[in-house]
């Protein structure tokens, strides 16, 4: 219970956790009724018990489905001020937040009414309740290499109300080297590159490998695999990347608890991490503050290594230089 105050109290920063991700079931059920759409669900007793999977497919065909709600530049500002309110709750000062405008698109949704509603919420989150954050326009990997650079192209008119482009879904044969030309237009538009590494299988390393050494991205999103390649650590390390870690997404999706505890490891070998949500309305709806307890009890964490958690947030975010430091 100490704990869990130091946790609650400590000034944080959030840089991995997906909008459409923070979709509570309750929400889902306002949005539906405004735009006249019919749920497959009784209740939200039991839209929440259907959220069960077993590995990141069947996760993301719930995720996927469950934001067919969002439609109008109005459910988009919802969907952003409920996690800002919820982060400026939770004692988050600071949030980059990533979106995944291709799912949306697809629906005949506009780039203008998603990326418009999440920039008015953030705008009335920062006047009203002092949380600042950015957006961090998502290709989602599994899609055509078209697709995603149709979604760039899309987002390249709202340049000033992004911050990065990153890389999530379905990592199986889909590399960080699809999305070479994507990251290069993004870079030379002056956005930073993050890209998800969490493949768990054979070719996750030459993912990290790829993301690291070939195309530098700017940060790294999970990447707990990395402890599997000492040359890799070392790569990491000259180049001062962070990795942001999500100890619920990695528990939960695989079904079980990782058999390496990734944060304890990632810690030793001297690697920059923070910790992070994700998908928090799919995961118990336990958001940062929950997570961190978790991830406390679990690898052990001292007050001085999660006081290091959340400089080393502050530290890599992609924010103005005098807030930073107003923060630190
Ligand atoms: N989309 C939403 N959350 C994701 C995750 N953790 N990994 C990959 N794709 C995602
Ligand atoms: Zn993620």
């Amino acid at each position: 219970a100490d704990m869990a105050r130091f946790i609650a109290a400590l000034p944080k920063a959030e840089y991995h956790v997906h909008l459409e991700g923070t979709l509570e079931a309750e929400m889902k059920f306002a949005l539906a009724k405004r735009n006249g759409l019919d749920l497959p669900f009784a209740d939200v007793a039991a839209m929440k018990a259907s959220y069960r999977y077993h590995d990141l497919p069947s996760f993301l065909a719930i995720y996927y489905d469950g934001m067919q709600v969002l439609r109008t530049q109005q459910d988009f500002y919802d969907l952003a001020y409920a996690y800002l309110a919820r982060a400026a709750s939770q004692n988050i000062l600071y949030a980059e937040m990533f979106f995944d405008p291709q799912e949306h698109l697809k629906r005949g949704v506009p780039m203008a009414a998603v990326i418009g509603g999440i920039t008015r919420a953030r705008q009335d989150a920062a006047a009203k309740l002092g949380v600042r954050s950015q957006l961090i326009l998502c290709f989602v990997r599994d899609l055509t290499a078209q697709s995603a650079m149709a979604a760039l192209d899309a987002g390249l008119p709202f340049r000033d109300q992004l911050v990065a482009v990153g890389l999530d879904s379905d990592e199986k044969d889909n590399p960080p080297t699809k999305f070479a030309a994507h990251f290069a237009k993004a870079r030379a538009a002056g956005l930073k590159v993050t890209a998800h590494c969490d493949l768990n299988q054979k070719d996750i390393l030459d993912h990290l490998r790829q993301a690291i050494v070939e195309l530098q991205v700017d940060r790294i999103d999970h990447g707990g695999n990395i402890l599997e390649s000492p040359e890799l650590i070392a790569a990491a390390k000259a180049r001062n990347l962070t990795f942001t870690v999500c100890p619920t997404f990695s528990g939960t999706v695989r079904g079980e608890a990782p058999p390496v505890d990734v944060v304890r490891g990632m810690i030793d070998a001297g690697l920059t991490l923070t910790i992070n949500s994700d998908d928090p309305a799919y995961m118990g709806s336990e958001y940062l503050n929950d997570v961190l307890v978790k991830a406390q009890a679990r690898s052990a964490l001292t007050r001085k290594e999660l006081v290091m958690l959340s400089r080393n947030a502050f530290n890599a975010g992609w924010m103005d230089e005098g807030y930073r430091a107003a923060c630190l």
